[in-house]
């Protein structure tokens, strides 16, 4: 199989990057991960990049022009697909449309609920029954394209932050990859 090149942006952790490059791994997984962008010179991901031997790109979002130079290494480097994995920043719409190829985000809550940040403490005070993680298209709007996949689980009584936050992301070990197949299945 021919696999899609794709692009991981990160910001923090990186504990997604790092579940996508091991099943990248697999020879029938529809993706591989040729490069990664941060913009942020601390986040953990950066070693993750580096420890798989990943070309990295360190962004400075305040600098101008920021995206153009994104665009270029993104063409230099042939990418199909840009997966955002915690990236905090908004993509603007003419880097989307100029990048014209998919951009997927994982969110951590059952989108359309819950968009933007401290999803878990808003989950909390809501009092909801269930919670997940979303895969959605990724679109000039904050967490609102088209929803690729989504995985739900009960929240229990005793649950607080930083269980959800660990159940969650167990979820979307499992979403991520699997939304990635379901986009290749179905062109
Ligand atoms: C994930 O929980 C994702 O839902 C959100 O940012 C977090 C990134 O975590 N968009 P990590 O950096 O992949 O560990």
């Amino acid at each position: 199989m021919v696999k899609k090149n794709a692009c991981v942006f990160i910001s923090g952790t990186g504990s997604n990057l790092k579940n996508l490059l091991k099943r990248a791994r697999d020879y029938s997984f529809p993706i591989k991960i040729k490069l990664v962008i941060c913009n942020n010179k601390k986040a953990l991901g950066l070693k993750i990049a580096k420890k798989n031997s990943i070309r990295l790109h360190l962004v400075d979002t305040k600098s101008r022009n920021f995206e153009k130079k994104i665009l270029k290494i993104l063409r230099e480097n042939n990418i199909s697909i840009i997966c955002l994995a915690g990236y905090m920043k908004i993509l603007s719409k003419s880097f989307l449309k100029e990048f014209g190829k998919k951009v997927i985000n994982i969110h951590p809550s059952l989108l359309p609920k819950f968009k933007g940040l401290n999803t878990f403490q808003r989950i909390l005070k809501n009092r909801e029954v269930m919670t997940g993680c979303t895969v959605h298209a990724v679109t000039e709007n904050l967490d609102a394209g088209k929803i690729i996949s989504k995985k739900s689980f009960y929240i229990k009584p005793k649950d607080n932050e930083i269980s959800l936050k660990r159940k969650t992301q167990n979820l979307e070990y499992k979403v991520f990859p699997e939304a990635i197949i379901k986009i290749y299945r179905n062109i």
